[in-house]
Formats: structure tokens, C-alpha cells, sequence
């Protein structure tokens, strides 16, 4: 089993340039961030080179090309391949996003791809999200009520539904998070972007019966109140959200209910 541990300091190297693939006309340069907990060596960058002709267009295509048929051992997460399950998160040409909506021709020259910024990471681009997602546990996000539930379900008008629109597509992918200044400084304590959209989502869900609870749960100075509105987040969004949105709209409910 593999420790959770930092790279033993923040000096990456050069690493190995594998060589390009046998007879191909058309190839896209990657460098890539390699880190193994294992071998005891620093962080290094090792370049590859992708057959555009036998690669699909999208960034993790190429990080599956280069598994496949040049380096087995380089490690990432993946799952869905369409955006949905935010397993492909990492920093790529430097901007957190998700490696399978990315196209590969969108960056100009060599790829650089790194692990989401100011992790622990686990191995080359993995990042430990152990912190991240205790975080979105701790805002409960799941619907809480006090009055005897329904013979069928809970019901919501259409217009209630409509509030957690730019919220419910959330795929909890840490971008916004790993993007936010705050939460670098003070992820152990901030709860960052991605939880506190989800505090907001169950804020405002007109099913839910214990608002005044999940207020109480994230009024701290550590909690809610790190947000600077840099924005950062809102930028770095794939699913084009507004953490910083939602963010702003929880510190009005706390002012609000003081009224
Ligand atoms: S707006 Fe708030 S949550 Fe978003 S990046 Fe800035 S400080 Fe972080
Ligand atoms: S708000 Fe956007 S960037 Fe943040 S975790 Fe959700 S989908 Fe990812
Ligand atoms: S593999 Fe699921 S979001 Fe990229």
C-alpha cells in the first residue's frame, strides 16, 4: 500500500525523454509530471510523444496512448471519459481541468500537465483528496427533515427546483478548490469553493428542514469566511459554475437571519 506523502521536496528535475513512436509523422509533445513514493527520487518531468494520427483528440486520450503503448507506469484517475464523473482533474498547460474535455490541439506546442495544484499527491498525477472530500461530507449533503416524510415523496414546485440549477451539476472534481489562493493556504481549516457550493445547494433546497443547522455549520471565520471573492474558482469551473456565487449568497443568509 502505497503512504500518502509529500514529494520529498519541491525540487522537480528533468527526467527521461522516451523516444518517439516508430514512424510516426504527426506527434504532440507532452511533459509530465512524475513522482513515485516508492523509488525515493525527486519529482522530475519526462517527455513523450504522442502519434497524433493513432490518438484520439482529447488530453486523456493521450495520457491512455502513452500507458498503452510508451510508459505503463505513469498513473492517473479516470473513469467516465465524458466529463461526468471529474476523476481526470489535473493542471494542464496551466489551467485546472478535466484531461477528457480538453482537446490536445488547443495548446499551442508541448503539453504540460501536472497533479491538481498545492496537494499531497499520491503518484505523478493523483493527488490525495482524502481533506477534499471530508469537506463535502461535513456539510451533510444530503436532504435533512424533521417532519414525518411523505407516503410518496418530497415534493418541490418547479420554480424551487429551478434554484439549484448551477449547483446540482457539480461533479466534485476539486478544480475550484485547487485553484482558490485560500484554500491552498488554509485547506485544512477553509472549507474552499466546492463544498461551500454544496452548503448552498442543501441551503436552498426548499425540501430541506434544518437551514438554521447548516448554518451554524459552516459560520466560522475559518469555515465560510476565508472566501476573498478572487474568483479564481469561477474561472477555473469545467461545468461553467460560480462557487464564488453561491459563496456570497450563504454569507447574505447569515446576515439575513440576523435581521
Ligand atoms: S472567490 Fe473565494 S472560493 Fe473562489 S477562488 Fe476566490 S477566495 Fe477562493
Ligand atoms: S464547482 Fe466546478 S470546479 Fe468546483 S468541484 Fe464542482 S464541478 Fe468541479
Ligand atoms: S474521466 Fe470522468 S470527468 Fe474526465
Amino acid at each position: 500500500m502505497v503512504q500518502f506523502t509529500l514529494p520529498k521536496n519541491s525540487t522537480v528535475t528533468t527526467g527521461k525523454t522516451w523516444p518517439k513512436p516508430a514512424g510516426a509523422k504527426n506527434v504532440k509533445e507532452y511533459h509530465i509530471y512524475r513522482w513515485n513514493p516508492e523509488d525515493g527520487a525527486n519529482p522530475r518531468i519526462d517527455t513523450y510523444f504522442v502519434d497524433r494520427d493513432n490518438c484520439a483528440p482529447m488530453v486523456l486520450d493521450a495520457l491512455i496512448y502513452i500507458k498503452s503503448n510508451i510508459d505503463p507506469t505513469l498513473t492517473f484517475r479516470r473513469s467516465c471519459r465524458e466529463g461526468i464523473c471529474g476523476s481526470c482533474a489535473m493542471n494542464i498547460d496551466g489551467t485546472n481541468t478535466l484531461a477528457c474535455t480538453k482537446g490536445m490541439d488547443e495548446v499551442k506546442g508541448a503539453v504540460k500537465i501536472y497533479p491538481l495544484p498545492h496537494m499531497m499527491v499520491v503518484k505523478d498525477l493523483v493527488p490525495d483528496l482524502t481533506n477534499f472530500y471530508a469537506q463535502h461530507a461535513s456539510i451533510e449533503p444530503w436532504l435533512k427533515t424533521t417532519t414525518p416524510a411523505p407516503e410518496k415523496e418530497w415534493r418541490q414546485s418547479p420554480e424551487d427546483r429551478s434554484k439549484l440549477d448551477g449547483l446540482y451539476e457539480c461533479i466534485l472534481c476539486a478544480c475550484c478548490s485547487t485553484s482558490c489562493p485560500s484554500y491552498w493556504w488554509n485547506g485544512d481549516r477553509y472549507l474552499g469553493p466546492a463544498a461551500l457550493l454544496q452548503a448552498y445547494r442543501w441551503l436552498i433546497d426548499s425540501r430541506d428542514e434544518t437551514t438554521g443547522e447548516r448554518l451554524d455549520n459552516v459560520e466560522d471565520p475559518f469555515r465560510l469566511y476565508r472566501c476573498h471573492t478572487i474568483m479564481n474558482c469561477a474561472k477555473a469551473c469545467p461545468k461553467g459554475l460560480n462557487p464564488a456565487k453561491a459563496i456570497a449568497e450563504i454569507k447574505t443568509m447569515m446576515i439575513e437571519r440576523q435581521l
